[in-house]
């Protein structure tokens, strides 16, 4: 399989053309169904379209993952429980229920403010899969506050609240005018942990290419996916590669060939 590439199109499809078992680690972070504005996509459907479509690209992810492979799934509060069902009726073994707190969430009205994003931690084998926990220890209270002589000098394992700042408007980092930029320092921990250099990770909606990108800096290999031809741009320069052709151009080159042989 080529890795290390960017395709442009629905990532069902595109998933459906790559070999089983090929990545060793799914990052995915879907549109969250809630009316945001997106270039292409409509962030508004039903709620059985979004289940089944959902079931649908897992389906896929699934199957593209190997053995001893890991995904995380980030959703928003809407879809939550229904994304941690869908990925254990494929499977999956529940590993954790992360909580990202985000400062600079975006101001409510008539609400409070969101400030936090899900993400789902499942692995396709309940005993066998990478957890590289040194790469990703903070220091602990124990170290820092108690100055306790017992604590580990490696610091801890993170708990399951994670905080790093949303990507806003102003931020030096962020690139176009995607609604919903990750940021890295999120990859960083969960490709470090998940993974070892020269591994694949695969993330089939690639926004503007934040896993793609943390892959590359980590040395993994990396496959990513986006139907939106404005952000599919702005991975493909924030990667410093140059454009292909997409599935779906292919398609349709497909079908200029068969028209003119039946003509
Ligand atoms: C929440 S954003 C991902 C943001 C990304 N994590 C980042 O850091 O930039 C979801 C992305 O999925 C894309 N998308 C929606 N449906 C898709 C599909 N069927 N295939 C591929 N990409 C899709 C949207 O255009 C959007 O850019």
């Amino acid at each position: 399989m080529e890795v290390d590439k960017v395709y442009l199109g629905d990532c069902v499809k595109i998933m459906k053309t790559l070999p089983n078992k090929s990545v060793d680690l799914v990052f995915a972070d879907p549109p969250f169904n809630i009316g945001l504005k997106y270039d292409v996509y409509n962030d508004n459907l039903s709620y059985e379209k979004y289940y089944k479509w959902s079931e649908e690209w897992v389906k896929e992810a699934c199957r593209l993952l190997k053995n001893s492979g890991a995904i995380y799934v980030a959703i928003g509060d809407e879809f939550a429980a229904e994304l941690n069902i869908i990925l254990k009726r494929r499977g999956f073994y529940f590993r954790n229920w992360i909580v990202w707190h985000y400062t600079f969430g975006q101001n409510q009205r008539k609400k409070f403010t969101r400030a936090h994003t899900h993400i789902l931690y499942f692995t396709k084998d309940k005993a066998r899969f990478t957890f590289n926990d040194k790469h990703i220890r903070v220091p602990s209270a124990r170290q820092l506050v108690y100055k306790d002589k017992r604590a580990n000098p490696l610091g801890k394992i993170p708990d399951d609240v994670w905080q790093f700042s949303r990507i806003c408007g102003t931020f030096k980092e962020r690139l176009g005018r995607h609604p919903c930029q990750m940021p890295e320092s999120l990859l960083e921990r969960i490709i470090s942990v998940s993974s070892n250099e020269g591994d694949t990770v695969l993330d089939p909606f690639g926004g503007t290419g934040t896993t793609a990108a943390v892959a590359k800096k980590l040395k993994r290999h990396f496959i990513t996916m986006e139907i939106s031809e404005e952000y599919y741009d702005i991975i493909l320069r924030r990667l410093n590669l140059r454009r292909v052709k997409s599935v779906s151009e292919d398609e349709e080159e497909e079908q200029r060939t068969l028209f003119a042989v039946l003509r």
